[in-house]
């Protein structure tokens, strides 16, 4: 059973694809199409491109493609069926399903899990919030929530829940519902070892939405007794946790709006945030800000707002969350809680709570720029008065311009810190370029060997010496690359060398040798060919190496390509826009190609 041909035709006539990506990252019209940085890579200029006639996306940058469904399914990390029935829902069309109406097993079952455990989630938050608001059961929580001055509509906001201290009622509870034991066992809400115990019994229940606000799991603080402060739930098939942020349901529209994002430690100072209408605060969830958190946040807020602890553990969160912005390309600050002037404070919660919404809108205008805030940092935890001092002052800041790709702000960031150690700025600059951090390059990966640019210098004349060092080959290559195909001069060479001795019928490395007249390049040729790097597995080398040449050229057709669908005219003339539409199809019979490549 299936969703009918016609219902997804519908679906995808009807869905504004510009509407739905936009939901995700901010675009802009350039002629016909939209164009936008990618969602589903890191990048900060834009390569993701969107034909609306045409109903289709294609990033520039990593190759994605597609319809307005399969946008969605990677997205929200959803199956067909469920994102066709979303889009439907959104366009208001009825899902038709072949062989009959109404919603099918759809063969899957991991999808059918899946959607279980959201309903299941749904069902207990309600449940929870129910006992919370208005049962018997839930007044000591009540109580707490109080004392901490949350309010009532902050507690329907969030859908706070409580959860019965008796460990047993949840499992009978769902039980009399009908839920499987099976199927209870692998919900997160009960013990692994006594599967009928609630892990989140007697404690304060703070719904965790996807952005969509959905429930995907919980975190339940502790009451009274002994435990943990917190417990959350860990990753399920329908929750994953470091891709997640507490209230980006609630915050997103306002980060939208206000292009910034406060991101905070936890639930209760999100809750504080927002109840101060403040609502474009987020936190991780009980672990450590990750890069797909900073890419769920990105694509709409220009500034990160930082505002964790002010202790060891806190600043070092705020370092580590800094540099995955910053990585991302957002603009950082950094909010300075114990510097708003309420000494019986140490987080937002508290400030709400001791001085009302008045006083956590001073911590907002705290805040400074990362750069000044590592300075301050800095001099408070070394002595800027001895050489020691400096050089460390000078190694805590490496990882932080690590992450700065703009050699302006570099050179900026540089100086402002130099002045401030007491240093001058050439001495800064060449020691961080002397000791570059690893940080830069964990944020290539995601780029790295997709980008046109990514060739490694050396890859051709490599390629070319495997090829020479393996000369009987060479009529195999001569049939699938040319001369000109080939950039590095020596590599080139080598390539002619070999032509000449073929056509001459005197094909062998010896001859090669013969006819090259560059010493240096004959020096190298032979280091190869005595090195023996190249002797075992030759045919295999010698395919590689042919393989690795088509991939630069096409990559060299794809990037002037896009550089030049790049100039092409913003407010698109009728010929300018049919030019753009030829070079995509072009690019995209390329991609085709290098998956080809890639594949054999
Ligand atoms: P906090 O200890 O600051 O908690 O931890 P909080 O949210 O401010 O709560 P209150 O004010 O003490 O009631 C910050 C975040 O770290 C995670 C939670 O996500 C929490 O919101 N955490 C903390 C845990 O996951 N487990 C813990 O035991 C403690
Ligand atoms: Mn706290």
């Amino acid at each position: 059973m299936r969703i009918s041909n016609r219902t997804i035709e519908e679906v995808k006539a009807k869905s504004d694809i510009v509407e739905i990506v936009g939901e995700y990252t901010r675009l802009e019209r350039r002629g016909a199409n939209w164009w936008g940085c990618c969602p589903f890579h890191n990048e900060k200029t834009p390569s993701f491109n969107i034909m609306p006639e045409k109903n289709i996306y294609h990033c520039f940058g990593c190759g994605v493609s597609g319809t307005v469904i399969s946008f969605v399914m990677e997205m929200e990390k959803i199956p067909f069926t469920e994102a066709v029935e979303s889009l439907a829902k959104k366009a208001g069309i009825e899902v038709i399903y072949e062989g009959g109406s109404g919603p099918q097993e759809n063969g899957k079952k991991e999808d059918e899990t899946r959607k279980l455990l959201l309903e299941l989630y749904d069902r207990t938050a309600g449940t929870f919030h129910f006992l919370l608001t208005e049962s018997k059961l839930g007044g000591p929580a009540r109580a707490y929530l109080q004392d901490r001055a949350v309010s009532g509509q902050t507690i329907r906001d969030f859908r706070l829940g409580f959860a019965p201290a008796d460990r047993r009622w949840l499992y009978r509870f769902l039980r009399k519902k009908g839920y499987s034991p099976e199927f209870l066992e692998k919900s997160g809400l009960f013990s692994k070892r006594w599967p009928e115990i609630c892990v989140f019994a007697g404690r304060l229940i703070f719904p965790i939405a996807d952005r969509r606000g959905r429930i995907l799991a919980f975190g339940g603080r502790i009451l009274a007794g002994d435990g943990p402060k917190y417990i959350n739930s860990g990753d399920l098939p329908q929750y994953k946790k470091g891709e997640t942020l507490f209230g980006l349901h609630l915050a997103l529209p306002h980060i939208r709006e206000q292009k910034s994002v406060i991101l905070c430690e936890g639930y209760m100072d999100v809750m504080a945030w927002h109840q101060a209408g403040i609502p474009n605060a987020v936190a991780p969830l009980g672990t450590a800000f990750t890069p797909e958190q900073a890419k769920l946040v990105h694509a709409f807020a220009s500034t990160a707002l930082l505002c964790f602890d002010t202790d060891a553990a806190g600043r070092k969160a705020t370092y580590a969350a800094m540099l995955l912005c910053r990585e991302t390309g957002m603009d950082v600050k950094v909010l300075d809680v114990r510097g708003a002037g309420f000494p019986d404070c140490k987080d937002p919660a508290d400030i709400l709570k001791n001085h009302g919404p008045e006083a956590l809108k001073k911590v907002l205008e705290t805040g400074i720029l990362d750069i000044d805030y590592l300075i301050l940092n800095a001099g408070a935890q070394f002595d800027l008065g001895t050489p020691e001092g400096k050089t460390k002052a000078c190694g805590y800041l490496f990882p932080y311009l690590a992450a700065i790709d703009s050699d302006v702000r570099l050179e900026s960031v540089v100086a402002r810190a130099a002045a401030a150690f007491g240093i001058s700025s050439q001495a800064l600059f060449s020691d961080f370029q002397k000791r570059k951090q690893p940080s830069r390059a964990r944020a290539e990966p995601v780029t790295e060997g997709k980008k046109p640019s990514a060739r490694k210098p050396g890859a051709e004349l490599r390629a070319m010496l495997a090829v020479v060092a393996n000369a009987e080959f060479f009529p195999k290559v001569r049939g699938e690359i040319h001369a000109d195909d080939l950039e590095d001069p020596a590599a080139k060479e080598i390539f002619i060398l070999l032509e000449e001795c073929f056509r001459s019928d005197a094909l062998s490395f010896d001859a090669v040798l013969e006819h090259c007249k560059d010493g240096e390049l004959r020096s190298v040729m032979t280091d190869a060919y005595t090195s023996g790097e190249f002797s075992t597995r030759a045919e295999e080398i010698v395919d590689d190496s042919i393989r690795r040449i088509q991939r630069n050229v096409l990559e060299k057709q794809k990037a002037g390509l896009i550089a030049k669908i790049k100039l092409a005219p913003v407010s698109g003339n009728s010929r300018g826009e049919t030019d753009v539409d030829e070079m995509i199809a072009r690019i995209r019979e390329i991609d085709g190609k290098l998956k080809d490549l890639k594949e054999a």
